[in-house]
């Protein structure tokens, strides 16, 4: 050992103490079913009375009778948990024994230094020089953007794919990653970018796409949630602002656009998983996104949302219940994009406005989008329905884009035809 190396052990060791990534351990994830006001009551009070993740629902205050509630437990309250849903006689089944070893399960084993693929779940900084890469790769259909920095201060990319022409053309806005732990949806916005430059000049359709409009990509909206959920708790969801008089960080970037506001599906407890921020936009990542869009609103004909899991396409409204002016046309193209999707693999989706088919949820952005007036706003919710939830292996991100892939040109070529 020279004395370098043993300098250089000592920092390893210092920096792997101090890195105190989260685990979970022992930690289990329930399906509950409540079939009555009792239970839902239930499962409200130990929300209050213990540490519980929700997967679905997004919190507590979002559960009701006869949905399913998948709740990740902690290992040390298991025994409680068991007592009361034994006692209630709620209908549980056990989605996940042992989350620490599905996270360790998620990755394809093997790929030592590991550098950027489609089909792993990427780091921030792969994800950042394969933007640059890919960019420069070919100048003539794609070119990047920088549209802000995020609160602790990296860019926030956007891609922006079509054949340049010298009137401003038409265009779709998709982003990916509003929420930290769903991995596998800015894995989709970066399969989304390599297939449309390989389809190019020799598919008509995608082809026919970039020519008359272009397609902008925002691959991870809320960066920092996405490192902190790679670097140190996979399960986090929300971005990583904090605010004066509460240690707790984040707030949902869903429930933090201006669109009902923290009216229904929200909360304006800054420890929420579903909290709305301190006021609309507060969030830098929403705001710089939000004034994009506004700012080419007289292009962006379509938004498209990523997140997972569910395996769900929605449309507005979310934060009433409502029917959007546009109803009849949303619920037919969501019908087809459904379809398409189902076609490749046979995996079903259920589609509807968001309100009536999941849960009301105020301050989302495509709420926002289609009341500024893009017409064509879809929120995907990808694989699966909750047997790996967050932890969806790395196995299926190319059978998840590859089917998500056909819904989303399902949506682009519809809009495309009807500009
Ligand atoms: N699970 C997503 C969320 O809670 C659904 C979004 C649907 N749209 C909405 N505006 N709530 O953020
Ligand atoms: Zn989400």
């Amino acid at each position: 050992f020279t004395a370098n190396m043993k300098l250089l052990l000592f920092f390893g060791l210092v920096a792997f103490a101090l890195a105190d990534v989260a685990r979970f351990d022992g930690n289990k994830v329930f399906r509950l079913k409540p079939s009555l006001d009792a239970h839902v009551t239930l499962i409200k009070d130990l929300a209050k009375s213990i540490q519980v993740d929700f997967w679905s629902p997004d919190s507590e205050d979002l559960v009701t009778i006869d949905i399913n509630v998948d709740i990740h437990v902690p290992a040390r309250y298991l025994d409680m948990v068991y007592t009361i849903l034994e006692q209630s006689g709620i209908e549980y089944e056990i989605f996940i024994e042992d989350v620490q070893s599905a996270i360790n399960r998620q990755a394809n084993s093997g790929a030592s230094p590991r550098a950027h693929s489609y089909t792993k779940y990427n780091t921030w900084s792969e994800i950042e020089s394969w933007i640059s890469s890919i960019a420069s790769s070919n100048p003539s259909l794609i070119s990047k953007q920088v549209i802000g920095q995020t609160y602790e201060g990296r860019s926030m990319h956007l891609l922006k794919l079509g054949k340049s022409s010298g009137s401003a053309k038409p265009a779709v806005f998709i982003d990916c990653g509003i929420h930290a732990r769903e991995w596998i949806s800015p894995a989709f916005c970066q399969w989304y970018v390599k297939e449309a430059l390989e389809k190019y000049g020799s598919d008509s359709e995608m082809t026919n796409l970039l020519n008359t409009m272009d397609v902008y990509v925002l691959p991870v909206f809320n960066v920092d949630g996405y490192v902190y959920s790679h670097t140190t708790d996979r399960m986090w969801r929300k971005t990583r602002s904090r605010l004066s008089g509460t240690s707790c960080r984040g707030t949902d970037p869903n429930r933090n656009f201006d669109a009902g506001w923290c009216t229904i599906g929200a909360s304006s407890n800054p420890c929420s998983e579903t909290f709305c921020g301190k006021t609309p936009e507060s969030e830098i990542e929403a705001k710089n996104v939000a004034d994009f869009i506004r700012s080419n609103k007289s292009t962006i004909k379509a938004y498209i949302t990523v997140h997972s899991y569910s395996q769900l396409l929605l449309f507005p409204y979310s934060y009433s219940y409502g029917l959007a002016a546009d109803h009849s046309e949303l619920m037919s193209v969501a019908k087809g994009a459904s379809s398409a999707l189902t076609s490749l693999y046979g995996t079903r989706y259920t589609y509807g406005p968001g309100a009536s088919t999941i849960y009301p949820a105020a301050g989302g952005s495509d709420d926002w989008a289609y009341d500024l007036g893009v017409k064509y706003s879809y929120t995907f919710e990808l694989r699966d329905t909750g047997y790996y939830g967050f932890l969806l292996p790395e196995s299926q991100i190319k059978p998840t884009c590859e089917e998500t892939m056909l819904a989303v040109n399902y949506i682009t070529s519809y809009v495309l035809k009807n500009l």
